[in-house]
């Protein structure tokens, strides 16, 4: 297939995170091909083009949009841009991959999800904590009944970044500017890998106060905040994130209670994925390795992959960026939905951010609403409502 053929791509947000596509779309080449690069940073940009061996490069989204001649937009640039600039990819027909978080308003998850219905485009959030080795592995004996009936889970995103809110500084509104979950999706996401057909229908959340300080003296959102979850089943999930506290970070750790199994994720380097599951652990006081599973049960699939990327390394969260990216573009190129699709991605944020009303209403249990509800016309200015 020659580049002509080939799936187009235009990443914006090329000279940040969009930097770390390009080990993925290495393993597809004649099928998909980096067309055009846009940034706002100037100086970057050569770079980000050579990069990606991109035909074209813009400081401008639209410009690329309209003079780009892509089939794929990767939108990489900072969270508030994202439905936005979702929208106006679906609204040309494109296919879009969205770094998290895909909005951060509810009545922009209704707008994202509005113009995705109509779209002839494909939309798949970029969660890539759904591609960890370890979260793979677990979701196959999820799927095999090891774990029986699964009740429980909880998840944290523990990662300081006060300094980089100076470098970066849309964090300081986005994630570190207001109360409750603002960046929820690798602690959820996993979580409802492992609970499929399931999604959070209420929420409630609290928060530890303040602690710290940014340099001009304005209070960070609450150091810490616990989201609890109730999932349509009667699950039960606990997801904390702190991105303010002192401390070295955990990004991310996972644990999963089912009837028959459970699993906990390390907190250090130096410790294991522990995992004990009734069919093959005899003693219920011995956790096994969760890797010595790995030889057995991994999915054939991402081995094959992974061990295909070996020569490239596997840059970019240990090659998880790279798997996620791979199973958007297969998804596409097999004319399949992409696997976190539009609903999914909004299962994985509106819990988030029903908490940040939750903690405006000293800590009430809301209701979370299902996408899967909203028509094409529900992105209509006005018809929002938790
Ligand atoms: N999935 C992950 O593991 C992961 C990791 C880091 C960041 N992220 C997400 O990736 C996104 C970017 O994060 P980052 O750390 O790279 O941020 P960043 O601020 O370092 O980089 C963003 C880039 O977007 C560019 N940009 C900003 N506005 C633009 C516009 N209107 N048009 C074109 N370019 C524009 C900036 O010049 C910059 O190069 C965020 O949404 C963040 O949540 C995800």
């Amino acid at each position: 297939m020659s580049r002509l053929q080939a799936l187009h791509i235009g990443i914006v947000g090329a000279c940040g995170r969009g930097r770390t596509f390009a080990t993925a779309l290495a393993q597809r080449p004649g099928q998909v091909c980096v067309q055009a690069v846009c940034d706002m940073d100037a100086d970057a940009l050569p770079a980000a083009r050579d990069r990606f061996d991109a035909a074209s490069c813009f400081q401008d989204y639209e410009e690329m949009l309209s003079q780009g001649q892509l089939d794929i937009v990767v939108i990489a640039t900072p969270m508030h841009l994202h439905a936005q600039q979702s929208i106006q990819a679906l609204d040309a027909g494109l296919h879009v991959l969205c770094e998290v978080t895909p909005a951060v308003s509810v009545e922009e998850c209704r707008q994202v999800v509005s113009a995705a219905r109509q779209s002839t485009g494909q939309y798949m959030l970029a969660e890539n904590c759904n591609y960890t080795r370890q979260c793979l592995l677990v979701e196959e004996l999820v799927r095999q009944g090891l774990f029986g009936s699964i009740y429980y889970a909880e998840a944290e995103y523990l990662h300081e970044v006060r300094d980089l809110n100076e470098r970066t500084k849309w964090r300081r509104r986005w994630q570190t500017g207001i109360d409750g979950i603002t960046y929820g999706t690798h602690a959820l996401g996993p979580v409802l890998c492992w609970m499929p057909g399931e999604r959070v229908h209420r929420v409630c959340c609290a928060g530890s106060g303040h602690h710290y300080e940014d340099p001009r003296g304005d209070n960070y959102h609450q150091d810490t905040h616990v989201m609890l979850a109730q999932t349509e089943g009667g699950g039960l999930i606990k997801i904390r994130l702190d991105m303010v506290s002192t401390r070295p970070s955990v990004t991310t750790t996972y644990q999963l209670q089912g009837t028959t199994g459970c699993y906990e994720s390390a907190r250090r380097a130096d410790e294991q994925d522990r995992i004990w599951l009734t069919a093959l652990h005899d003693e219920p006081q011995s956790w096994g390795a969760l890797a010595d599973l790995e030889e057995q049960y991994f999915p054939t699939h991402w081995r094959d992959q992974l061990a295909a990327m070996a020569d490239q390394g596997t840059e970019g969260h240990s090659g998880s960026d790279a798997i996620m990216s791979l199973a958007f573009i297969d998804a596409l190129l097999a004319g399949q939905p992409p696997p976190v699709d539009i609903d999914r991605a909004m299962d994985m944020s509106l819990p988030g951010l029903v908490s940040q009303e939750s903690m405006r209403t000293q800590g009430a249990w809301l209701d979370v609403p299902d996408s899967r509800q909203w028509g094409p016309d529900s992105g209509q200015l006005g018809t929002a409502t938790t």
